[in-house]
């Protein structure tokens, strides 16, 4: 068994918004990743995905809880001690376009990365190591001279996993790497990754909306509802056998490509739309679009807990 890299313990992160109005965007958010393993994080627009990612990366302190990285716990340490983490955690952005600075040329943007870190020693060497870095990814070596607006939303992720990677980091947390880009390339982008995690034993966390992606990137996975995490469970597992109704409801949702299997599935349909983080339910926060709500559910927040051999869920009923 591989050890855990990554030990994130009840992390929370809220906004204040002023007029003592406080969004509790991540919820005391607990999560184990080890070595080499990749964990899918999904959920709808809005539930704290990337706030969790961000937090977890220390670009935004948390409101509560701790991170351990590797045994360490970064959330306690100084900016410079972090510095030496800062390296070996990195995120790969959900928008190519946004994340790219359109002044610089991509041999810049990769060489800045390289340069807070001190990777390179003289001009020709960090040239040398970015056009290696653009090969590793499936770019042209030439395209170092170009400007983020030269490539194509597929080309652009690429140069900011390739950003990401120049440090030679660890650990990833990829936010939904392929949301904002054409379907037709959204699996280049994806085996690209799967490959990349392969050839540099990376650890991955990965964030996504598409169920189907994740089950196929990901070695478990975890539902996120309103900055909670309500389900955790191998992938398979989660599939085969989800036992939190939200779980159930994105699962119905799914597609099914056999026509047969297709009628026998019943699509749940969610009533009403996401509650506001600023006021959640009480008890359960599913619990205003959950068809199996109680009055229990009203009145008790039900905690994650393990139903089974690592399969957690929140849910009393579960
Ligand atoms: N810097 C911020 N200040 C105040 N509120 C924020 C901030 N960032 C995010 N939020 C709020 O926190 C909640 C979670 O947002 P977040 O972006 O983490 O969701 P998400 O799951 O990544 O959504 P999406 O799938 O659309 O990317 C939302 O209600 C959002 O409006
Ligand atoms: S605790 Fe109640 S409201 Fe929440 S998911 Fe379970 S049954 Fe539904
Ligand atoms: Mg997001």
């Amino acid at each position: 068994m591989s050890k855990t890299l990554v030990d994130i313990q009840g992390l929370s992160k809220h906004f204040q918004l002023g007029g003592g109005r406080v969004l509790k965007a991540v919820q005391n958010f607990t999560l184990d990743i080890k070595q080499g393993e990749t964990v899918g994080l999904v959920g709808e627009s809005g539930c704290g995905k990337t706030t969790a990612g961000r937090t977890i990366m220390r670009l935004y302190e948390p409101t509560a809880g701790s991170m351990i990285y590797d045994g360490v716990d970064i959330t306690k340490l100084s900016k410079r001690q972090f510095k030496a983490y800062r390296r070996r955690m990195q995120m790969i952005f959900q928008d190519p376009y946004a994340s790219l600075n359109p002044r610089l040329t991509v041999l810049d943007i990769i060489g800045e990365a390289l340069d807070i870190h001190g990777l390179t020693h003289s001009k020709a060497e960090r040239k040398r190591r970015v056009e290696e870095l653009l090969e590793l990814v499936g770019l042209n070596a030439e395209h170092a001279s170009r400007y983020p607006h030269e490539f194509s939303g597929g080309q652009r992720q690429r140069i900011g996993i390739t950003r990401a990677l120049a440090v030679q980091p660890e650990f990833v947390v990829c936010d939904e790497p392929i949301s904002a880009l054409d379907v037709s390339i959204q699996a280049q982008i994806v085996n690209q990754l799967i490959e990349l995690q392969k050839k540099l034993s990376l650890t991955y966390l990965f964030v996504a909306h598409d169920l189907s992606m994740v089950k196929y990137v990901s070695d478990r996975v975890a539902v996120m509802y309103l900055g909670k995490i309500v389900e955790l469970a191998t992938s398979e597992e989660l599939y085969d056998n989800p036992q939190h109704p939200y779980t159930q409801a994105l699962l119905s949702a799914i597609p099914e490509p056999d026509p047969s299997a297709a009628r026998e599935k019943e699509r749940i349909v969610l009533s009403g739309d996401l509650p506001s983080p600023i006021n959640p339910p009480s008890g359960c926060p599913f619990r205003t679009r959950c068809p199996a709500a109680t009055e229990k559910c009203a009145a008790e927040v039900p905690e994650l807990r393990e139903t089974r051999n690592g399969h957690w869920a929140a849910c009393h009923y579960a």
